[in-house]
Parts: structure tokens; sequence; C-alpha cells
């Protein structure tokens, strides 16, 4: 089929843990959107690797397959393969890099290649024709909270953003899949606690706070507290989890959520910005989303929720900073390598 005019299309690969995952974006408008997950790591309790890689490569021929046939485009109309080349599992991210490498040859097409974190960033750019959203302006702060990480970042613009605060240990997803763990409620236990939490007592329970300096964050230590809390009062009644089950997640969760908040309420105040937006999978969490708009409108600040299926990994994420990054003309060459770790210029 011919060329669409001026209109760039821009289909995206994301492989980097447990989801496969292809979009198409056309400008930014998205075109479709697919996801295979990954249901083998359930009964282990964490992504295994190795498994993580195999599914990998079953789902990626059909998931492509299936986003440009729900585009209704050809793949001769594909203008560059945006393809996540780190931060992630290596195995997994082998096998979208290698896969978009070997379509790219075929097609005569250009790379993009793309940092996952720049990916949730910019899902708030990606225009869904069925709902009606608005874009952040910039300069604005987005609180990236996933299963490995949880940063404040000031973006500039499209292409430009900078770190200003960030865990020094473990991420909050960790947190809540950690303590998931704990409380024996299986994997990912993000959902989880967000679900049972709606039927507890937030204030049931105190967990110890971190104190770090500036605007960084920990969440190892209130890990360790939830689980002497545990030790302790089953020592005193062995049944004391199973019982509180819904105000151990509700409290634990909130105090999740005042620690990333604290630092979001004094990155807003130092930088005077107030368009703030959340980004990853962690953006989900429903207790979250209404805490950051409660302490929006008493600040006067305009808050940005992503939709919650661009929360999670999605290839429609690679697809929008694909587009901008094409735009701007960064391309990929053929030996880029997948990176495990995100290196400071990509
Ligand atoms: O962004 P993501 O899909 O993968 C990474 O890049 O890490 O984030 C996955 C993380 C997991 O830790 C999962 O437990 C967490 O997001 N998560 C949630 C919720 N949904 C997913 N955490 C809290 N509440 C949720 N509703
Ligand atoms: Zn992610």
């Amino acid at each position: 089929m011919h060329k669409n005019n001026n209109m760039i299309t821009i289909l995206g690969i994301e492989s980097s843990c447990d989801d496969t995952s292809a979009a198409v974006i056309r400008d930014s408008l998205l075109l479709s959107n697919v996801m295979a997950g990954q249901d083998v790591h359930t009964r282990y309790g964490g992504v295994i690797p190795e498994l993580a890689s195999r599914a990998h490569q079953q789902n990626i021929v059909p998931v492509v397959d299936k986003a440009l046939d729900q585009a209704a485009i050809s793949p001769g109309e594909i203008d560059a393969i945006a393809y996540t080349r780190g931060p992630g599992l290596l195995g997994s991210l082998l096998v979208g890099v290698s896969f978009a490498k070997g379509l790219a040859i075929s097609l005569g097409k250009p790379l993009v290649d793309v940092n996952h974190l720049h990916g949730h960033l910019l899902s708030h750019f990606i225009k869904d024709p069925s709902t009606i959203s608005d874009s952040p302006s910039f300069p604005f702060l987005t609180l990236l909270v996933s299963g490995g990480h949880t940063q404040i970042v000031r973006m500039e613009s499209h292409l430009k953003f900078s770190i200003i605060g960030q865990t020094i240990d473990d991420a909050v997803g960790e947190a809540f899949d950690k303590c998931a763990k704990l409380l024996g409620l299986g994997y990912p236990g993000g959902p989880v606690i967000d679900r049972l939490a709606k039927e507890g007592d937030n204030k049931a329970f105190v967990f110890a706070k971190p104190r770090v300096k500036n605007l960084d964050y920990s969440f190892s230590g209130v890990k360790t507290s939830l689980l002497y809390f545990l030790r302790d009062r089953m020592k005193e009644d062995p049944a004391f989890m199973e019982k509180n089950i819904n105000d151990i997640c509700a409290s634990f969760q909130a105090t999740l959520i005042d620690i990333l908040m604290e630092k979001l309420i004094i990155a807003a105040r130092t930088t005077g910005i107030n368009e703030l937006a959340l980004a990853g999978g962690v953006s989900a969490n429903s207790a979250l989303r209404e805490r950051i708009v409660y302490e929006g409108n008493r600040r006067g600040w305009k808050c940005y929720l992503p939709q919650l299926r661009f929360t999670t990994d999605n290839a429609a994420m690679i697809a929008i900073t694909g587009y901008y990054k094409f735009k701007e003309g960064h391309l990929s060459s053929l030996d880029a390598v997948p990176l495990s770790r995100v290196l400071d210029n990509f």
C-alpha cells in the first residue's frame, strides 16, 4: 500500500519483563495496542527470567501480527520500528530487540531504540481515540513508580528530562510485591493489596517511615518493619494475619503512599511546578490516584493520571516515544545491544 502523506507511522515493541506487547501509532494517535501477559510466573511468586524469554519467543510473532491487523495497516506502511532496549531482563529484551532488527532489515525500515522508563514518562502523550484526555505542558513533574523504579522526574520536553529524586534501595512496586509475598497474596502483589485495602482501615496499624535526604526515597525499611510487625503479632495470635489482612494491606499501602507524597510535595514546592503526573505500574493504584488528586486540589496542582491500560508495561508507550525520537532523527543502528540497566545518556 502507498505511504500515507506526511503522517508518521510507528510500530512499537515491548518485551522488557513479562508482557509481550506491540502497538501502532500514527502521529500520536493510537491505532492498536496488543498485549500478551504471562501467567506462567504466578505459581512461582515472581518473574522467572528463563520462562519469560521463552514465552516472549512464542508470543512475539502473533502479537505483532495482531497489532498490525487491528491497526489495519500493512508492514510497508510502517515508517520506523521502535523497540525497548532497556532496562529489563536481558533474555526478554533480546527477543524484542532481535525481532525488531530482523523486521527492520526485511522491510528496509529504520529502528528507534527506546528507554523503557522514557516510555512510561511519555505515556501521557498517547492520543487514544476512545477517550479525550489532556497532555501535560512542559515543564512538569512525573512521579514514576514501577516494579523496578521510583523516581521524581522533571520533564523539560518530550526528549529532555532529569531525575531529581529516586529510591536508594527498593522500588515502591517491589515493596508492594514483597509485602504481598509476606502476606501470602501471590504475584504481582500491587493489584491484590489495592483491592484488599479498599475493605480495610488505613489507620489501623503504623509502620516506620524512612528518613532520607533530599528528594530521594527508601522502601527497604518499611518492608522490614512489616516483617517484624507480623512476627510479633503472630507470636501472640497465630491467626492475626488472616483476621486483619484488609487492615494490614490498607495501613501498609497508606504508609507507602505517604512516603511517596511527602517528597513529591516538596519537589512541587521547590521547583515551583504545578503540573504533576503519575506514571508506571504502581500508578494504577487507586488510593495513590485519589491521593495525588486530593493533594493537588489543596495546592492548585493540575494532575495527570494515565489511563489504566497505559500504567503497566505496554508497547503504546514505546511507540509514542519512538515517534518523538524519530521526528528528531534519533535512530538506532543495527549493532545496538539490549541494556539490562539504563545508561544516563539514553
Ligand atoms: O511498570 P510495570 O508494569 O513494570 C515495571 O516496569 O516494573 O510495574 C509493575 C509493578 C509491580 O510491582 C506491580 O505490583 C505494580 O506495578 N502494580 C501495582 C498496581 N498494579 C500494578 N501496585 C499497586 N497497586 C496497583 N493497582
Ligand atoms: Zn515498566
